[in-house]
């Protein structure tokens, strides 16, 4: 696992909204792999954030892949609108998906990269049969809704018990962690299998995102070796 193997997400939900094409500028300038959207409806989650406009004038403001996360209840009848806005990945949790296989087959159609996440207290199983179909598996390690909230520890052997199931099969997908990460934990959460690191307060409350950006890939290099090669 080489380092540039790591990608850093910083998620836009900590930014000054006011601000938000220069804050993504900015981003891009620290060295950010993707800019990360947090997409809320009140429903889902309890709380509400931003719709495919905003997805849109991002698309415009970087050349980061935009990595949207729908914490939403009826993603289906919103995919299309946030691919055609500019999404590269979009993310559906498998709590609000029925027909999860379904779903993430028509967004590759859109011509996005489909995600699943995971809610803390959602098992693993629930995308045992499907994780084939996923570009990216987000394991939530706080309970989604709020930028700000505690890393929960208790997702660290969720996130190992995912990377052994993907090396075993050989599955290409990103796993991603998203929720509380910062310079505290971010190496303890790569070296149990993560590969996308999504950051909101870590990086945009922190003061200097070059810094911060940097000291994480700094962590990185403490996990180069300790991981084991796919099976
Ligand atoms: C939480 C969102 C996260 C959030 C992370 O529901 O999915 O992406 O922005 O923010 P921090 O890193 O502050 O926990
Ligand atoms: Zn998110």
């Amino acid at each position: 696992m080489t380092e540039r193997a790591f990608k850093i997400a910083p998620s836009i939900l900590s930014a000054d909204f006011g601000r938000l094409a220069e804050e993504v500028r900015l981003l891009e300038e620290a060295g950010a792999d993707w800019i990360h959207v947090d997409v809320m409806d009140g429903h889902f989650v309890p709380n509400i954030t931003i719709g495919p406009q905003v997805v849109e004038a991002l698309r415009r403001a970087t050349a980061l892949p935009l990595d949207v996360h729908l914490m939403i209840q009826y993603p289906d009848a919103y995919a299309e609108a946030f691919v055609q806005a500019g999404a590269d990945f979009l993310t559906v949790h498998a709590e609000t998906c029925p027909h999860l296989h379904r779903t993430l087959h028509s967004i590759r159609a859109l011509g996005a990269r489909p995600g699943v996440a995971l809610n803390p207290s959602t098992p693993l199983s629930a995308l045992e049969f499907i994780a084939s179909e996923a570009d990216l598996i987000l394991v939530m390690t706080v309970n989604p809704g709020f930028g700000g909230q505690s890393f929960i520890p208790t997702m660290l052997p969720k996130i190992a018990s995912l990377r052994r199931l993907l090396d075993r099969r050989r599955i290409p997908a990103e796993l991603q962690v998203d929720g509380g990460i910062c310079l505290d934990n971010i190496a303890e959460a790569a070296k149990a299998g993560a590969t996308v690191f999504v950051s909101g307060s870590g990086i945009l409350k922190a003061g200097d995102y070059r810094q911060t950006i940097s000291q994480m890939r700094k962590r990185f290099r403490q996990c180069e070796g300790s991981r084991r090669a796919p099976r």
